[in-house]
């Protein structure tokens, strides 16, 4: 029934229609955590959080408590965090290093490879039938990861990280890649819960460049960037695979006052080592790099700080679902490892100043996102009548801008920011997502497995 609604939006939708209902409504809140979000890439942590052996972080994968742990051989792992003895959970710590894990509950523990390794007066309570090899912890069913970036996945069949990202892999490698020993996660990532639609939250960033000159007023008021109500418009909007995009925003001469986004000019030889010509000259101008992998995580590549003191950080974010008008929002701090440690700092602070639970560009965004949850959950928002009187608009761009060709990195690529083609292409691949056939069950019983 609700897929047949959302068949007869299709046209519209594409057009850059979108009916309000669709941000409030509990059906498609819990279709979309079956079709999307138990399907797809989930970014879970940074390899960077796991130095040691031992290390372990606990993370919501969608639904699932899961816990990520470095073993002894140094690879990373990751299993439900849910005792098998009775479900209870595992782990109740953020993050921690521990060779073994205790069930709190009646005592069971699992060494890093999830493996069950003892059972309080296991010989003398269980028989023959019950072998310890196969009550390990159960793990999560795909995992992989591109520069340090490590992803979960609750479908077995999934197709590959690699393919799912895409392109977006070019752009990865420039804002991952750049420098020797890659990037790192400094401090723990910060986390709260926001009144938030996350639709809304990860087009903020993925296609929505545009908020930034009325959003974000009192950043030019402070004089930190530019009194120009495009500035955040030049450069390229540019359209990946899979409901992905990415904004590569320059100055309005093309280019930033800041070559390499602020970066120490040293780096250079280091840049020319481990970017291509491309990827060199697109970072070279670039002021910032915005946007966003489908479905919920996000990026930001931006300097803080006044001209002349500009410090680079790049921050990922993770807009999680907690229903049609929650979300958890967690943001890792990340910055180039061979930094020098008073450089690193310095970017730190600027960052909690301006993002995070009590930074000043974060609450501008905030309060937009709890007002459109306000605004959408009355009788006049939730109409769902197909005259297109409820919609929200979405039209930027559709027909009146053309590729620019001329861009030198992979994805369709627009010459201007402020525009609606990565949304109308998150909206797409959405839909694309919720209205797919079911794919065929296949089981063979009682087939646990175990972790050997
Ligand atoms: S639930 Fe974990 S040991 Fe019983
Ligand atoms: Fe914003």
């Amino acid at each position: 029934m609700l897929k047949e609604e959302l068949l007869q939006i299709k046209e519209k939708l594409e057009e850059g229609y979108f009916p309000q209902w669709l941000l409030s409504d509990p059906e498609i809140y819990k279709l979309e955590q079956e079709k999307i979000f138990y399907n797809t890439w989930l970014f879970l942590a940074h390899e960077s959080e796991l130095k040691k052996p031992g290390n372990f972080i606990t993370r919501m994968l969608a639904d699932d408590p899961v816990i990520l742990m470095k073993n002894k051989d140094g690879e990373i792992k990751a299993f439900l965090n849910s005792c098998p003895h009775r479900g209870a959970r595992l782990c109740t710590e953020d993050y921690g290093k521990k060779k073994t894990h205790t069930c709190p509950y009646h005592g069971w523990s699992f060494n890093t490879n999830g493996e069950l390794i003892g059972i309080v007066a296991g010989n003398k309570l269980y028989g023959e039938n019950m072998k310890k090899s196969e009550w390990g912890l159960r793990p999560v069913p795909r995992l992989e990861s591109y520069q340090g970036m490590i992803f979960g996945n609750l479908d077995p069949d999934a197709e590959s990280l690699d393919e799912f990202l895409g392109d977006m892999k070019w752009y990865f490698d420039i804002m991952l890649g750049r420098s020797d020993g890659g990037m790192e996660v400094r401090g723990v990532p910060h986390r709260w819960v926001a009144k938030a639609n996350w639709k809304m939250t990860s087009e903020n960033f993925a296609a929505d460049p545009y908020h930034v000159q009325t959003t974000h007023r009192s950043a030019v008021e402070l004089g930190l960037t530019p009194n120009d109500p495009l500035y955040a418009s030049y450069g390229h909007q540019v359209v990946l695979q899979n409901g992905h995009g990415i904004n590569i925003i320059t100055s309005a001469t093309g280019r930033s006052a800041n070559r390499y986004q602020g970066l120490p000019e040293s780096f250079e030889p280091m840049f020319e080592k481990n970017l291509n010509k491309e990827q060199l000259e697109v970072f070279s101008k670039v002021t910032n790099f915005v946007g966003g992998v489908f479905p919920n995580l996000s990026f930001l590549s931006s300097c803080s700080g006044t001209e002349g003191n500009k410090y680079n950080h790049l921050q990922f974010r993770v807009w999680r679902p907690l229903g049609p008008d929650k979300i958890e929002i967690i943001v890792w701090f990340m910055i180039d490892k061979a930094l020098p440690e008073e450089y690193k700092e310095k970017s730190y602070k600027g960052f909690i100043n301006t993002f995070g639970a009590a930074g000043t560009l974060e609450m501008d965004d905030t309060e937009n996102w709890a007002r459109i949850i306000e605004a959408s959950q009355g009788k006049m928002a939730r109409d769902r009548s197909l005259n297109y009187n409820n919609v929200i608009n979405y039209m930027m761009g559709y027909d009146n801008l053309k590729p620019d060709d001329s861009f030198i990195g992979p994805g369709t690529a627009y010459p201007t920011c402020y525009t609606d083609h990565i949304a109308r292409s998150m909206h797409k691949y959405w839909f694309e997502l919720l209205t797919k056939e079911e794919k065929e069950v296949v089981t063979d019983g009682f087939n646990y497995t175990n972790t050997k």
